[in-house]
């Protein structure tokens, strides 16, 4: 698909189909998001894919209890990778440090995004997922306790006739201007 109808038919996805998923497309998700740009070319992610059934559904229990309850219709999700955030080159934090600018966010945002479009162009639906009890979730795939954890991805199979119509996005003339502010 070109790139700007795929953009235009990604949506997120929250309501998806109990099929697995083949390790080869979950392959080309993340070879879009190994070759994304980064500051100083840090690289500063690591992508964990959890595609066993009873690990996915003790992690989502642990990530999706009592205040992060909102996200459990990730359970039907098939995976969930979860995303490392890791430590830049130490010229990016320093430079991230003077520009008051946390340029692993940006990074990693970007790698996700490569895969969330990859997996769109695959027939597989996503969801970005920043809310959820991130220190539960560690144990499970024995992250040490002091990476971050910032976004998980909810990925699968979905119902494309399910699919909620097309949130509002902001108008061109706000967004963007040429020349001046
Ligand atoms: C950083 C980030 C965090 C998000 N966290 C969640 C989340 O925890 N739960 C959820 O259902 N959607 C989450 N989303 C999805 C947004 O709600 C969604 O992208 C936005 O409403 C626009 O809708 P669309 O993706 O269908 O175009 C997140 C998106 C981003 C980029």
């Amino acid at each position: 698909m070109a790139l700007l109808d795929l953009v235009k038919h990604r949506k997120s996805v929250r309501d998806f189909l109990d099929i697995p998923i083949e390790r080869e497309k979950i392959m080309t998700c993340l070879e879009a998001a190994r070759l994304a740009p980064s500051a100083c070319n840090s690289q500063p992610w690591k992508f964990i894919v959890v595609d066993d059934r009873q690990l996915k559904n003790k992690l989502c229990d642990a990530a999706f209890g009592d205040i992060y309850s909102v996200n459990s219709f990730c359970t039907t999700a098939p995976v969930i990778v979860v995303v490392v955030s890791e430590k830049s080159k130490f010229l990016a934090r320093i430079g991230g440090m003077f520009r008051g600018t946390k340029y692993y966010l940006i990074d990693i945002g970007i790698a996700i995004e490569h895969f969330v479009l990859q997996a769109e162009d695959s027939g597989l639906g996503t969801c970005w997922i920043g809310w959820f009890n991130e220190r539960a979730v560690k144990p499970i795939l024995n992250i040490p306790p002091h990476k971050k954890l910032d976004i998980l991805i909810a990925l699968g199979y979905y119902d494309k006739a399910k699919l909620h119509s097309e949130h509002y996005r902001e108008p061109m003339d706000k967004i963007a201007s040429f020349n001046s502010y």
